[in-house]
């Protein structure tokens, strides 16, 4: 009895990752999808060293992830995807792993170009792009030009990026506007602060998801993430796919958002 019971058990617990995907689907409410998702992409590191392979196969890996994750948004019909892909914080790694996580970005986006314009994405980037090196500016830019009137999924970058930065380059161009007399203290609000941010005119992410078991916000989207849902995970971003999207999605739809007031009856 025992081991019918475990039989049935594995069963059910073995399903192949497509069935779940089909499970998966089956329970999303497509009028209830978050609007802005943002994905902190983390594990690539450990990814590599449990296989004793350099980080470096990590990074490579995870770009993987990503085109999945990018297809599946498109696909859903999500309005913004925003990825934490290199923070202010990483030039303290070694100059060799920053030079290929920058290789990557550029072979990333060559490659990719005509499969997101052809799929109706628009390639944003947010960060202090300007202190990137010459190669990846030249293919961020392209890959702007390129996808700049698509409708679809907004894809933002975030490349040398950090919150804290973000905020407080956004107080000192208020601080110059306020000097000039382009903008009086008495309208600062939080939207004119939104407006000052690299996601100005941007909805704030509905749904935030950290892979790779750890529990932290690491300086990305402070302001914008107020009040987004986290979704953890310890699945390393190498390994993660379209079924852990949609788990997380499902996941947003099963929550009470009440923004600090009561629960809707
Ligand atoms: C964090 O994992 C990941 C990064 C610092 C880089 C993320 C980059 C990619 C997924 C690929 C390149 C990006 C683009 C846009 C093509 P980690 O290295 O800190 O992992 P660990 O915590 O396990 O060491």
């Amino acid at each position: 009895m025992v081991r019918k019971w475990f039989s049935l058990w594995r069963v059910r617990n073995n399903k192949s990752s497509l069935e779940k995907v089909e499970e998966l689907y089956n329970s999303l409410d497509m009028g209830k999808l978050p609007t802005h998702i943002a994905i902190i992409m983390d594990g690539n590191g450990r990814w590599a060293t449990r296989r004793g392979l350099p980080r470096a196969m990590g990074h490579r890996a995870g770009v993987e992830s990503l085109r999945e994750i990018v297809k599946t948004c498109s696909s859903l019909g999500i309005g913004y995807l925003t990825v934490y892909a290199f923070s202010t914080e990483n030039w303290k790694r070694p100059a060799i792993e920053v030079n290929i996580l920058m290789d990557l970005l550029v072979e990333y986006l060559n490659k990719e170009i005509e499969d997101l314009h052809e799929n109706n994405v628009r390639v944003r980037a947010i960060g202090r792009i300007n202190e990137l090196p010459e190669k990846a500016r030249g293919a961020l830019n392209q890959a702007e030009k390129r996808t700049e009137d698509n409708e679809g999924l907004i894809l933002n970058l975030a490349l040398n990026y950090g919150g804290r930065n973000e905020i407080t380059a956004a107080v000192k161009q208020m601080a110059c506007d306020v000097a000039v007399g382009k903008l009086n203290p008495d309208d600062i609000d939080e939207n004119i602060i939104s407006n000052y941010l690299y996601t100005a005119g941007m909805p704030d992410p509905d749904l935030l998801i950290r892979p790779s078991g750890e529990q932290r916000i690491s300086n990305f989207l402070l302001w914008q993430a107020a009040y987004s849902e986290f979704w953890y995970s310890p699945v390393l971003w190498p390994d993660f796919r379209k079924e852990h999207l949609l788990e997380a999605v499902v996941d947003y739809q099963n929550r009470q958002r009440r923004f600090g007031g009561l629960k809707s009856k």
